[in-house]
């Protein structure tokens, strides 16, 4: 089969696409012919080993992926050949086959093409857990998302929107902005250009935010905490900014700030009645016409670019790569 490869460490100009095995169904796992894979932050990480846990080489990027069942493990109930599925895995989806274990795989909801699947489960699934497993968001309540125009950024600004909150938009240009604004942010801040927590602050009447969703860290997730209300909430999701934060701990104990910290893949390991809940809110909302923003769609051979395009911080919303002849809609 064709893959993406990251032969060498370094940046997405070291992924190349080579001719591999493909990879055998084990038991409890499910073998997918991918029909679209999403670019997620954490593939740069992967790429040039600043990820958390270091993927030996050579290897395939990619932890997102729609595709069709060709096969399942032993131990498989529930899916079967033929079966439209989206999923995740740590790394492998950027090619034409990908195994995944069965507890990271879900039919894909109905209504979603294979190209918005691809873009939907990490992210989708991340932002809902940010929004309301960890940050117990209320119709109503002020919602700072910061990288608003990112993948995870787009998707938290759209469900909590549809959750019936107040979503105050953080990114870094007016024009970045704007994808917020057209998915129901009430007000955007370039945070570049702008003081975040006094804007923060000006928006909410002086009260501050309810909830902070944070996939950038940096130097802006001070900030943001320092904007939040008594009893608020800060959720970490990631430091695409670069640097890991130092929080001091006076400020959230000041001001009764409950953080909290989210890594999707070990929640879908060890928490399965949260990730059904999940499941079934996001499918809810899928049913009522949410749809994943998808900003470029590109082909297996220009993997680099599209990893490229992610890397420069051009793309507003998900980046997809097509793969898969079935399905294109
Ligand atoms: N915890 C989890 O389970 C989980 C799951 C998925 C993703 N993540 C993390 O969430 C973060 C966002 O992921 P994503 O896939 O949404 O990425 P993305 O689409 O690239 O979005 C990241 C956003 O961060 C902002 N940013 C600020 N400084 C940046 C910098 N120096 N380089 C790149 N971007 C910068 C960019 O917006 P502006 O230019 O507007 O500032 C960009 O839109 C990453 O840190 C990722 O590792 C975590």
């Amino acid at each position: 089969m064709r893959a993406a490869r990251c032969e060498e460490y370094g940046g997405p100009e070291q992924v190349v696409v080579r001719e591999v095995p493909a990879p055998e169904v084990t038991p409890g796992h499910v073998l997918v012919d991918v029909a679209a894979a999403a670019v997620n932050f954490p593939d740069l990480l992967f790429i040039a080993d600043r990820y958390q846990v270091s993927v030996g080489l050579p290897f395939t990027p990619g932890s997102e992926f729609s595709g069709t069942v060709a096969a399942v493990g032993e131990g498989v109930v529930g899916f079967a050949p033929g079966d439209r599925v989206h999923g995740s895995v740590v790394t492998g989806a950027m090619a034409e086959q990908v195994l995944a274990p069965a507890r990271s795989i879900a039919p894909v909801p109905a209504g979603l093409s294979m190209v918005e699947a691809a873009a939907f489960r990490v992210t989708y699934l991340t932002a809902y857990h940010a929004l309301v497993t960890a940050g117990a968001v209320e119709p109503g309540q002020w919602v700072v998302v910061l990288g608003a125009a990112g993948g995870v950024g787009t998707a938290c600004v759209d469900v909590a929107t549809r959750l019936g909150a107040r979503v105050i938009a953080a990114a870094s240009s007016p024009e970045r902005l704007q994808v917020a604004t057209k998915l129901g942010a009430e007000a955007g801040i370039d945070y570049v250009a702008e003081d975040l927590k006094t804007r923060i602050k000006e928006i909410t009447g002086g009260a501050g935010a309810d909830l902070v969703v944070d996939p950038v860290g940096d130097r802006w997730a001070e900030p943001a905490l320092r904007a939040i209300r008594w009893g608020g909430r800060f959720v970490t999701i990631g430091f695409a900014g670069g640097e890991i934060p130092r929080i001091p701990l006076n400020l959230v104990l000041l001001k009764n700030v409950t953080v909290r910290g989210l890594e999707l893949r070990t929640w879908v390991e060890r928490l399965p009645e949260e990730n059904a809940r999940a499941r079934e809110g996001l499918a809810q909302l899928v049913a009522d016409g949410m749809r994943p923003l998808v900003s470029e769609v590109h082909e297996l051979d220009d993997v680099a670019t599209a990893l490229r395009r992610v890397a420069e911080r051009i793309p507003t919303a998900k980046v997809v790569i097509s793969i898969g002849a079935e399905e294109k809609q």
